[in-house]
């Protein structure tokens, strides 16, 4: 528990980076799973000034995103793909062939051979090093929302009703939130070598307090977090603030 999320995430960013430079004197590469949303913006925006400031470079960096809506074009300003050059791919040098990110905008009967290809990309690469997650009111992790089970894998489901909700601002209503989403599965999550987690905000409190209290169910998605050792929680004073 940080005293504020910006702290936190400096934090956060500081890992990811000294990872990187360590695999650069290595000569190998980081494969990092990235969420959007607006709790990974300050881990973000740390890497693009260590980038900038510090000299760090993200060449070695292969990233796979957790989500994207379905259907959803990539140059829509709601899109994940727009979400992550604005606030970090086109602010570094990552290659852009490096990049990936599930693609909204495929015929639905393409859908099962594309996330079957999404996961053997990440297993051909040696899987993900560090995941980030952030946490849904429902307890969903990517767009893992209750039902989800433990073996799930990338796939396409459908959005619950507060996650809809809690989208309508920046779609300009619900009835313009897209019903359906491509997510890695719980079982591609928790695959990661390491998985921060990280919520701000009393808005969180309530789902990070149940999350950690419950028992492992697929009512509460990021209770399987809790069935590795691997996994961090990171939150701030706001999301904490329901806990013992
Ligand atoms: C985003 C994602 C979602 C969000 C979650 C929290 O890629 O997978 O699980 O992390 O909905 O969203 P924010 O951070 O906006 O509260």
């Amino acid at each position: 528990v940080y005293p504020d999320a910006k702290i936190a995430s400096v934090d956060v960013a500081q890992r990811i980076a000294s990872l990187i430079r360590a695999k650069q004197r290595e000569g190998g590469q980081v494969v990092l799973g990235l969420a959007t949303g607006s709790t990974p913006i300050y881990v973000y925006e740390e890497l693009v000034r260590l980038h900038r400031e510090e000299g760090l470079s993200f060449r070695n960096v292969v990233s796979f995103n957790l989500d994207e809506y379905f259907p959803m074009q990539p140059d829509s300003r709601q899109s994940y793909v727009a979400f992550m050059k604005e606030h970090l791919f086109d602010h570094i040098d990552i290659d852009p062939e490096n990049v990936h990110i599930p693609d909204g905008t495929l015929p639905k009967e393409n859908i099962e051979s594309y996330c079957l290809a999404y996961e053997n990309k990440i297993a051909t690469l040696g899987g993900i090093d560090i995941q980030l997650l952030g946490i849904g009111r429902t307890g969903h992790i990517g767009f893992n929302e209750p039902g989800a089970t433990r073996d799930s894998k990338t796939r396409l489901v459908e959005l619950n009703d507060l996650t809809l909700r809690d989208a309508a601002a920046t779609f300009g209503g619900k009835e313009y939130v897209p019903t359906e989403a491509i997510t890695m599965g719980i079982d591609t999550i928790l695959a990661a070598r390491k998985i921060i987690l990280m919520a701000w905000g009393k808005g969180k409190a309530e789902i990070v307090k149940k999350t950690l209290e419950s028992e492992i169910t697929e009512e509460i998605p990021a209770t399987f977090l809790k069935t590795t050792e691997h996994v961090e929680f990171v939150l701030d004073n706001g999301a904490a603030s329901s806990l013992p």
